[in-house]
């Protein structure tokens, strides 16, 4: 194994740690808990958790990670978690993920690998809020572009690169919009633990994303396609050769990604909010906070469940088309392929390619679908389409009232709109969006939006039927003299 990373600050080594007992906190976790399981209850099936797999074998639908819980050790209640806040020294604690490990048992405590994800931050904002249409003191954005790597990504790479080093692992590789591969590539840069290979579509990343996978020195296979096209060639290639597979049908990464939820309840004193808002793209975060909050019930650790809006760019709705249009639902486990099925063949017969500035959620073949379903199923759900004008009005409204976000992630609040709009979110509701990626992490974008220059708005915007920009802070152009300079900022300030 290579040598691993040294940090120096604010504890020592990341990787692996003994956790420090506290009187008030609750044991260890047992690690024997965990298993796989079929999510298809007709089969059911069930694999070791030492073991790699991203599907069952018997049925070839997803995995699950499940947990025998009547032998776990819990909190009786959620506040019981306040007492890791005081173990700050110790890595796992400090780990916005692993501080909540009794909650995704599958590891020993001296197998995690950590960088210090999950850092947070929930805003009330009601400058945003009033833009969405919520009293104020309801809308609460949630930072995930403050991990590491800039995205949520972190929260389940974290788990799923532990998982593979306990696997003894040492290629890890994904395709991605940019940022699984950023995260991907900075867990391997800074763990030395494995080498990264990441996919992704030509063209069809953001520079921002880009420049990390090669700056952290990701193996980075360029193919001439889009996502799907790269996340089809990533499961063909990692079976070939053995290599660790770190997409979200990875059940592994999805726990880890089940944690933003523990920490909005954290934030949130432990009460349930009303509303989840999130972007869906391959459907991987919808799925793991809807087996957060199943769990959390299970357990008794919730009295409610808050509902869930998933929201598609509307260049790219799979989601929407098969939820809303054709009426595609859980059932119990027993989906409906055919609807699904037939919209695959109508987008082969039509080459229809997702098309969206959200690059992030360019995506027509999700595949995490059966697991969202199940999801909208246990939270109430809906899912909604925002179009690319409407997300990047709503990420202006987010950077001029918070800390900013990438387009992707301001589909949510976009999406949050549009449903206070239709009525289905009441002013009184208290909503949750979820932020994603960071501000910087597509200024392309950004700066289209806000420049005076019409033929880079164009060529960056307009291709994409974006025709305005209402909401842009435009940079004022002046002489190099001091009174133009002084005039300048006297009339405008
Ligand atoms: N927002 C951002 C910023 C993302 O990067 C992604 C997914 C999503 C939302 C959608 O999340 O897949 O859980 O529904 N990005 C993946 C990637 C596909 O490769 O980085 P999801």
């Amino acid at each position: 194994m290579p040598s691993t990373n040294q940090f120096y600050f604010p504890f020592p080594p990341h990787f692996v740690i003994v956790m420090l007992q506290t009187a008030n906190s609750t044991s260890a976790p047992q690690t024997d808990l965990a298993f796989q399981r079929c999510i298809n209850p007709t089969c059911g099936a069930t694999y070791e958790a030492n073991s790699v797999r991203t599907s069952c074998d018997k049925c070839g639908d997803l995995l699950d990670i499940d947990y025998e819980w009547d032998r776990a050790v819990l909190p009786k209640k959620l506040s019981e978690f306040e007492a890791m806040w005081n173990q700050r020294t110790n890595p796992v604690r400090f780990s916005g993920v692993w501080r909540f490990h009794e909650l995704l048992p599958f590891v020993p405590q001296d197998k995690i690998v950590t960088v210090g994800e999950g850092q947070t931050l929930l805003q009330q904002t009601d400058s945003v809020g009033d833009y969405v249409g919520m009293n104020h003191g309801k809308l609460h954005l949630q930072y995930e572009g403050m991990n590491p790597s800039g995205s949520f990504k972190d929260n389940g790479m974290c788990a799923a690169v532990t998982h593979a080093a306990m696997m003894g692992a040492k290629r890890a590789a994904c395709a991605s919009t940019g940022n699984t591969s950023a995260s991907l590539a900075l867990y391997c840069s800074a763990t030395r633990l494995m080498r990264a290979v990441i996919f992704i579509g030509s063209g069809k990343i953001s520079y921002g994303k880009l420049s990390q996978a090669l700056d952290y020195g990701a193996l980075t296979v360029q193919i001439a396609g889009d996502f799907d096209d790269a996340m089809i060639r990533v499961k063909q290639v990692s079976q070939e050769l053995g290599i660790y597979l770190v997409n979200s049908v990875n059940p592994f990464r999805l726990e880890g990604q089940k944690t933003i939820m523990f920490r909005i309840l954290e934030a949130l004193r432990w009460e349930v909010p009303d509303w989840i808002v999130v972007p869906g793209g391959n459907l991987g975060n919808s799925s793991a906070f809807g087996k957060a909050f199943s769990e959390l019930k299970a357990l008794g650790l919730i009295d409610r469940m808050p509902r869930l809006a998933v929201i598609n760019a509307s260049g790219a709705d799979t989601l929407y088309e098969l939820v809303e249009r054709r009426g595609v639902r859980w059932n119990g486990g027993h989906v409906n392929m055919d609807p699904i099925r037939e919209y695959n063949d109508l987008m082969d017969r039509e080459g229809k390619k997702a098309d969206t500035i959200a690059s992030a959620i360019e995506i027509n073949r999700p595949v995490n679908l059966k697991k969202c379903l199940r999801a909208l199923d246990t939270m109430d759900g809906v899912v909604r389409q925002v179009s690319d004008q409407e997300i990047l009005d709503a990420k202006a409204k987010v950077g001029a009232g918070g800390f900013g976000c990438e387009p992707a992630s301001a589909a949510s609040v976009a999406g949050a709109k549009l449903l206070r709009r239709e009525g289905v979110i009441a002013p009184s509701d208290r909503v949750v969006c979820i932020l994603t990626g960071h501000e910087l992490k597509d200024p392309t974008a950004t700066v289209a939006y806000h420049t005076t220059d019409q033929e880079v708005f164009n060529k960056t915007l307009g291709s994409r039927g974006v025709t305005k920009a209402s909401h842009a802070n435009r940079a004022i152009a002046v002489p190099n003299e001091l009174d133009d300079i002084i005039k300048a900022i006297q009339l405008y300030s």
